[in-house]
């Protein structure tokens, strides 16, 4: 057949019907459009030579057919060899000029749109970098992945294929028209007599084949997860140990089922669609060359005329089908717009407050003053449609209602410069929960965290972050080389500093021992360490940045003696000749402590030196003996 429906027009009709028609329905936020434009501003003069080329190469669909009449009514009805050959080369001329305007426009457009991602993507990467650790606690990280990978690419077609499509199509349908309508405005009617019969299947399949889209991609999304979450290492141990292959794999079959079924529906749809699209082409067809055959034979039209039709036809539905659904192609971008912005809008809950200054030199004292703390909501800091995306499809507009009770009630304490405060107390009593609020992941609702007498909240983040070291309960190691993770602490390290560093912290005879030594990859997927291990190499880490103030949250995991010997070597190094805040599992470092706070259920219940509180009969005596007087004794 002659007839590619989608021969002329950019993006085809076909690219609106993968997206999700109910977009068109979807009102954008005020200003939206003109953030939008902003974007599109650095790149001005080459949208402008880009539309100027898609112009320019849509007006060229009308040449060939024009120079096809020409060959036949003036060249081989008149027996003109000569000018048949030239109208020839120019037909050739016309689709070498075609394929070179492609080239250059698709080298603007990806110009345009790379550049687009480049930008809206290094945003959207700096300004999540900014939010609060409490962000993070709620986000799901696949969720933020897709903002920065499938939204930043919907949001740049909006310049590209969509606007592209736009003009080309408008371009090319009234070229097409027009032409048309000179050559003969009876043939013109008749072809435009199936229209409808084109445009309705394009809109009635068009929409149901992207509910299907949808479906699949839902489908699709589930299959994901489960294979994420069975595959890498933490669930892998857990199906190994607990799971049941039987039901793992009914499971898995199931929504694979679902995938497969979806699959079958989406094909036939798609299918029957272009088999309706193509019968009717070939329908127009039929009648073009009838009406025409007629016309020609009753001399109204000649053999040119009639040959350049059917070379328009097959110009003039792409374009119409494509325009038909445009509104679907310009929400979406829209939306994907929107998307990224709604990220880029998150205000982060901890700044840095303005006119802040940076720490006093010197020893620093730690201190709490009656600070009471309440996890934040997630509507303070975080995006429904980043925590569950299936909120997203559902249009929930609420969070789910959450336990907004405080998990610290007026808490105070100091150390004062160079002591060593231990804080103890049973689970979930909230020693953790103090530690981030003394490194101001968080900030307090009520009283103050001070660091060498001053708010924490006035201070900068630059010289917070430089004057304190944390090491957390479960210290977590980049996938890189344990170099690269050393000099995460302190840019430009030198050999010998890490080697210090790892000496200080009891693990540099392991690294030694490691095949490549300093080069060995740690990490999730990398050398596994032990916990104690690990906790060890970000002492060091710790130490090499050498803070003045340490926080130091020990792993409860039992280490072995010799290990709990290492490691509180380590921590002595960490502590020595700094103020240091510990929480302390074990008994040696209890001890050693200055001031010793024992919270219970989000309160200090207890302050004194380990002596005053053994005498006091306490909470604290009572978990000296069920949990400190086993710890090996190394004191
Ligand atoms: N992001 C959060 N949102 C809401 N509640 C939280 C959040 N993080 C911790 N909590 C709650 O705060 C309380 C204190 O937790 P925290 O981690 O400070 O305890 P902990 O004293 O360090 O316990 P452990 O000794 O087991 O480490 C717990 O009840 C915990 O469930
Ligand atoms: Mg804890």
């Amino acid at each position: 057949m002659s007839m590619g429906m989608g021969g002329a027009g950019r993006g085809g009709f076909a690219s609106s019907f993968r997206k999700d028609a109910s977009v068109v329905d979807h009102r954008l936020k005020p200003g939206t459009t003109r953030r939008v434009a902003g974007y599109a501003k650095p790149f001005l003069a080459q949208i402008v030579a880009f539309l100027a080329l898609t112009v320019l190469s849509s007006l060229l669909v009308v040449a060939t057919p024009l120079l096809l009449q020409r060959i036949i009514d003036d060249g081989v009805a008149n027996a003109d060899t000569r000018l048949v050959i030239v109208l020839a080369g120019l037909v050739a001329v016309v689709a070498l000029v075609e394929a070179i305007l492609g080239l250059v426009e698709r080298w603007f457009s990806a110009r345009i749109g790379e550049g687009l991602i480049y930008d809206l993507r290094t945003d959207v990467f700096d300004h999540v970098q900014q939010q609060s650790i409490a962000f993070f606690t709620r986000t799901q990280t696949g969720s933020l992945v897709t903002r920065l990978n499938t939204d930043v690419i919907g949001a740049q077609q909006a310049f590209t294929s969509t606007l592209a499509s736009l003009v080309s199509n408008v371009v090319t349908l009234v070229a097409v028209l027009a032409t048309m309508l000179a050559l003969s405005w009876q043939i013109t009617v008749v072809a435009l007599l199936v229209v409808p019969l084109i445009l309705l299947p394009a809109r009635r399949v068009g929409r149901r084949l992207a509910g299907y889209r949808r479906q699949a991609m839902a489908r699709n999304a589930e299959l994901g997860n489960r294979m994420t979450e069975r595959f890498n290492v933490a669930g892998a141990m857990l199906v190994k140990l607990f799971g049941a292959p039987e039901s793992e794999h009914a499971e898995f079959a199931e929504r694979a089922q679902a995938v497969r079924d979806i699959g079958v529906k989406q094909a036939m749809s798609s299918r029957l669609f272009f088999t309706a699209l193509g019968a009717m082409a070939s329908l127009a067809t039929a009648l073009v060359y009838g009406v025409g055959g007629v016309l020609t034979i009753r001399e109204a039209i000649t053999v040119g005329t009639l040959v350049a039709f059917a070379a328009l036809l097959g110009r003039l539905y792409g374009p119409l089908t494509a325009l038909s659904n445009v509104q679907v192609d310009v929400m979406s971008a829209m939306v994907s717009f929107e998307r990224v912005f709604e990220v880029l809008d998150l205000q982060p809950s901890v700044v840095d407050a303005p006119g802040a200054r940076d720490l006093p030199d010197g020893p620093l004292s730690v201190a709490m003053e009656g600070v009471t703390f309440t996890h934040p909501s997630g509507s303070e800091v975080s995006l429904l449609s980043l925590e569950s995306p299936s909120a997203d499809v559902a249009g929930e507009s609420a969070f789910e209602t959450e336990d907004r009770t405080p998990v610290l009630h007026g808490v105070s304490f100091e150390a004062r410069p160079g002591q060593m405060l231990a804080l103890v107390g049973p689970s979930g009593a909230g020693k953790t929960t103090v530690t981030a609020l003394l490194t101001r992941l968080y900030d307090p609702d009520s009283g103050s965290v001070l660091l060498g007498g001053v708010d924490a909240r006035t201070v900068t983040s630059r010289s917070l972050r430089a004057a304190i070291g944390v090491v957390t309960q479960d210290s977590h190691l980049f996938h890189d080389t344990i170099r690269a993770n050393l000099r995460y602490a302190r840019e430009g390290a030198t050999e010998e500093q890490m080697w210090d560093a790892l000496e200080s912290a009891q693990i540099a005879g392991l690294v030694r021992r490691l095949p490549d030594g300093l080069d060995t990859v740690v990490g999730d997927r990398g050398h596994r360490l032990s916990g104690g291990e690990k906790q060890r190499i970000a002492i060091a880490r710790v130490l090499l940045r050498s803070p003045r103030i340490v926080v130091l949250d020990e792993a409860t995991a039992h280490l072995d003696s010799e290990s709990e010997a290492a490691v509180q070597r380590a921590l002595d190094q960490a502590m020595a000749g700094r103020t240091s805040v510990v929480i302390a599992h074990r008994l040696s470092t209890v001890r050693a402590a200055d001031v010793i706070v024992v919270l219970e259920a989000g309160r200090v219940v207890e302050t004194g030196t380990h002596t005053e509180l053994l005498a006091s009969g306490g909470l604290y005596s009572e978990l000296y003996a069920t949990q400190f007087a086993q710890a090996p004794h190394t004191a």
